[in-house]
């Protein structure tokens, strides 16, 4: 059995207690539980708190540690922890800048640990399936993606709640690094990392917040293979339509279906230089796939995390992950705040002076409102 110690019990630290505690981690006990301030729930009733995160490494008996803490304490807890020789689980974002997440990376190797990085999104069976139709070659050669992910919608309370959202110190960027850095994620893990792209992105457009809650992007890739990318969290009520041109089918993902188009005769492109009809169109076979919930999200992940700390699996969630989808949004908001297009391998030291400099200019929040409500189910896509 691996001891897991937890540190930060908010909202997605209570949904890793559920988990660990409701059996749900097959190889996995909570052992002992960490955060600043003192949280009354009742399933960690008996085990032991700690206030203070080095108490907890030395006297927690911990193997491994699982981090939900505010994403600006990531990148030094995850450190910290792996410096004292523990396995580390970093719910996402794993840092605020892949320079960082790099760093955590090689430090995991030097200490021969596992840093692993919560990519519960890529548990989704609708993603799962897109990815073995591409990588598969079902879709034949990708010509051009669009993914139009508008739906994570926040209104003000949900950033005027905390001291750390919504701004460049607490978590550096906005819609990019928080919201849908799942489905950047989703994107990196199927398609790789672009050739070059260049982001737009709107700063507080609908929010009094100093990062960004829209962005359009657009990215090259070899082949020309062209995409786009739009997000925000200030539409309502948005939509999550994910459309991929391949040269052997058109496939829309949107609303838990696929609805694929393949082409009867194999090859759009053959069918395009080749037909005699001067307005005719390729014949398609149409199908459509259904997909039922959203698969094992965070528990799935924790448990290949687990079952890697004791030998019996590989990790799929390691930090080389967690820095592929930081490159692609630390790059979008570079390439906006720069004016400029950007070019891969990516300038990561670049942005992180650019970060640095933002951050000194920024500062968490004194006051925050206490009179939310907290319906956090409600915040999965
Ligand atoms: N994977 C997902 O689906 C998902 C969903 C929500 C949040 N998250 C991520 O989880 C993290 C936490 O989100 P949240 O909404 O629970 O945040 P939150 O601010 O509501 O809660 C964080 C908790 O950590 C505690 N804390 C802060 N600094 C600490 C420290 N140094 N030591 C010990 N405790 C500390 C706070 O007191 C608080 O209880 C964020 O990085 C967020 O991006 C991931």
């Amino acid at each position: 059995m691996l001891k897991i110690g937890l540190i930060g019990l908010g909202p997605i630290g209570s949904l890793h207690i559920d988990n660990l505690t409701g059996g749900k981690i097959k190889d996995a006990e909570l052992v002992c539980v960490c955060d600043m301030r003192k949280v009354d729930n009742p399933k960690i009733a008996d085990i032991p708190f700690f206030s203070d995160t080095d108490r907890m490494l030395k006297e927690g008996g911990a193997d491994a540690i699982v981090i939900a803490t505010p994403s600006f304490t990531h990148f030094d807890l995850a450190k910290k922890c792996l410096m004292a020789g523990k396995n580390v689980l970093v719910e996402k974002p794993i840092a605020l800048c892949s320079a960082d997440a790099k760093k955590l990376q090689e430090l995991a190797k030097k200490q021969n640990k596992i840093c692993a990085v919560m990519l519960n999104q890529r548990t989704t069976p609708i993603y799962r399936r897109i990815k073995e139709m591409v990588s598969s070659g079902e879709i034949g050669k990708v010509n051009r993606v669009s993914w139009n992910m508008t739906n994570w919608f926040r209104p003000q309370i949900y950033f005027d709640m905390s001291v750390w959202r919504g701004l460049w110190k607490g978590e550096a960027g906005g819609v990019l690094i928080n919201q849908a850095i799942h489905n950047i994620d989703a994107f990196a893990w199927i398609f790789g990392l672009p050739q070059s792209l260049r982001a737009w992105c709107k700063f507080g457009k609908y929010h009094n917040i100093e990062v960004e809650d829209e962005v359009s992007c657009y990215m090259e890739y070899p082949e020309e293979m062209t995409a786009t990318f739009i997000t925000s969290s200030g539409e309502h009520p948005g939509s999550n339509r994910f459309e991929i041109s391949g040269d052997k089918a058109y496939v829309i993902a949107e609303d838990g279906k696929l609805r694929i188009s393949k082409f009867k005769d194999g090859s759009a492109r053959d069918f395009t230089l080749n037909t005699k009809y001067a307005f005719g169109t390729p014949e398609t076979v149409e199908s459509v796939e259904e997909f039922d919930g959203k698969g094992g999200q965070h528990a799935e992940v924790m448990n290949n995390f687990a079952g890697a700390c004791l030998g019996k699996n590989k990790c799929d969630y390691g930090a080389d992950q967690g820095v592929l989808s930081l490159t692609l949004a630390n790059s979008m908001l570079y390439s906006s705040l720069t004016s400029a297009e950007i070019k891969f391998p990516f300038d990561d030291e670049a942005y992180a002076k650019i970060l640095a400099q933002k951050q000194a200019a920024s500062e968490l929040r004194k006051e925050v409102r206490k009179d939310f409500i907290l319906d956090f189910n409600k915040s999965f896509r």
